[in-house]
């Protein structure tokens, strides 16, 4: 199994291009699924979860063309309507093609995703939308059976506003007969990019970006070219990593209104954020304030970027608060930052963030995609030698060659073969 070891203490400099979003691409590929033909799609990263649906989708009768960052989607044919379980078990965002099967073939046999290191994550509020829809749903061997007529629309209230739920159902609902309505619906920038895609291909959709989104199926789509948004949490990855290093960093191709709770709070630790016209330009401080954060949906701060924002308090003067409250087991990679010398108490669903001078260099484990990139950047300011990051396949998941991009940006930072 592959490492990521880094010698820390070295700031970072220079300019940093961000990928597409993985969260974005992952809704945009299981949208082609709902018209056939030939869709294009730009800036699809290449990562570990892309391949997996992908993969699934291949499996679906799809063929893809890659192109750089181009990917043609051909969804003329499909002969199967099966996500298995060997595949959906490695990425639970497979649950994204139960709305478009539906839409089209009016059957999907998705294997039901388990839980995950950071919680239970259930996919209740999918499948109670799409059964309101008219859809008839069982659970067979640990897969869900879908059928129905053509969708109907419906008025869905999400209990939480759940991010691919809300895709899901726009998914669904874009083919449905009549006029649907989200209620307490995701605002995510990846929910919007999806939206912005259904109506490239025809689908009546206003209201994306707010809590209230509303639908109004049509019988035929077409396929579409699209462009997939940068991705907020990776920019936001190299915004931290630069103010915990001291450095001075251009992040180029990030959109500063995805960014905005974070811009505030990487502000509030000391850094110095500007926009320029090419991204966000992140000077770091010579001393880092602590700050609190509180996980909220968007507009809020990101859970994703939680782990990461937690390895800059780590090295923050002060205590500060940090409150998750999205997932509820997303604070796994507290046991690995105090093998690395960080100061850290949990309470339930608070952390509470002791800030210390320095961090050591540890042979550490990656426990899911966002906690590998918090302890990467632990690792970049950590003292006393190499630190070792283990289990990266976690952050080759999400994060496109991150370890090039660092190096590239002037810091220690190399993958070694186990
Ligand atoms: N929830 C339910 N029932 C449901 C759906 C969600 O109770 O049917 C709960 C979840 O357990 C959670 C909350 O609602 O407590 C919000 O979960 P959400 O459904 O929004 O999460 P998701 O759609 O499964 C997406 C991202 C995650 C990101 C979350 C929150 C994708 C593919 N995944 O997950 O990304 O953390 O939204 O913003 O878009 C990551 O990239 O590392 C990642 C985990």
């Amino acid at each position: 199994m592959d490492k990521i070891v880094i010698e820390g203490g070295y700031a970072l400099e220079g300019k940093v291009q961000v990928s597409g979003a993985k969260n974005a691409a992952l809704p945009a590929l299981s949208a082609c699924l709902l018209t056939p033909g030939t869709h294009r799609l730009h800036h699809i990263p290449r990562l570990k979860d892309v391949y997996t649906i992908r993969k699934i989708m291949e499996k679906l009768g799809v063929r893809f063309t890659e192109n750089g960052d181009e990917l043609e989607v051909n969804t003329d044919h499909l002969d199967c309507y099966e996500a298995p379980y060997e595949l959906v078990k490695t990425m639970r965002a497979s649950i994204l093609l139960l709305g478009p099967l539906l839409a089209r073939y009016g059957r999907a046999r998705i294997s039901l995703p388990g839980g995950c290191a950071i919680g239970a994550r259930p996919v209740n509020l999918h499948l109670k939308a799409l059964a309101s829809m008219g859809a008839e749903l069982t659970l067979e061997q640990g897969y869900i059976n879908a059928r129905c007529r053509r969708l109907k629309a419906a008025e869905i209230f999400f209990d939480i506003p759940t991010v691919t739920g809300t895709e899901n159902i726009m998914m669904a609902a874009a083919m449905a007969s009549g006029h649907t309505v989200l209620r307490n619906a995701a605002r995510e920038p990846e929910v919007q990019d999806l939206a912005t895609m259904l109506r490239k291909m025809g689908a009546h959709i206003q209201g994306d970006g707010t809590d209230t989104i509303h639908i109004i199926g049509v019988e035929h789509l077409n396929p579409a070219t699209h462009a997939i948004i940068p991705d907020r949490i990776e920019a936001g990855t190299f915004v931290i990593g630069a103010a915990m290093t001291g450095g001075n960093v251009v992040v180029e191709g990030s959109r500063p209104d995805h960014l905005k709770a974070v811009i505030e709070k990487v502000r509030s630790a000391g850094a110095e954020i500007h926009l320029t016209g090419e991204g966000l330009h992140v000077e770091g401080p010579e001393t880092i304030h602590s700050v609190d954060i509180k996980t909220m949906p968007f507009p809020g701060f990101p859970t994703d970027l939680q782990a990461q924002f937690m390895a800059l308090m780590c090295i923050a003067q002060g205590w500060s608060m940090i409150r998750e409250t999205i997932f509820e087991n997303r604070f796994i990679h507290v046991s690995e930052l105090r093998r690395m010398g960080a100061d850290i108490e949990i309470n339930g669903s608070q952390a509470l963030v002791r800030g210390k001078d320095r961090l050591l260099s540890a042979p550490v484990m990656a426990t899911d995609l966002r906690a590998s990139a918090s302890l990467i950047l632990a690792g970049l300011v950590a003292e006393g030698g190499k630190t070792e990051v283990h289990r990266i396949y976690h952050l080759d998941r999400g994060y496109e060659a991150l370890e090039d991009k660092f190096r590239q940006l002037g810091a220690h930072i190399w993958r070694e073969k186990a």
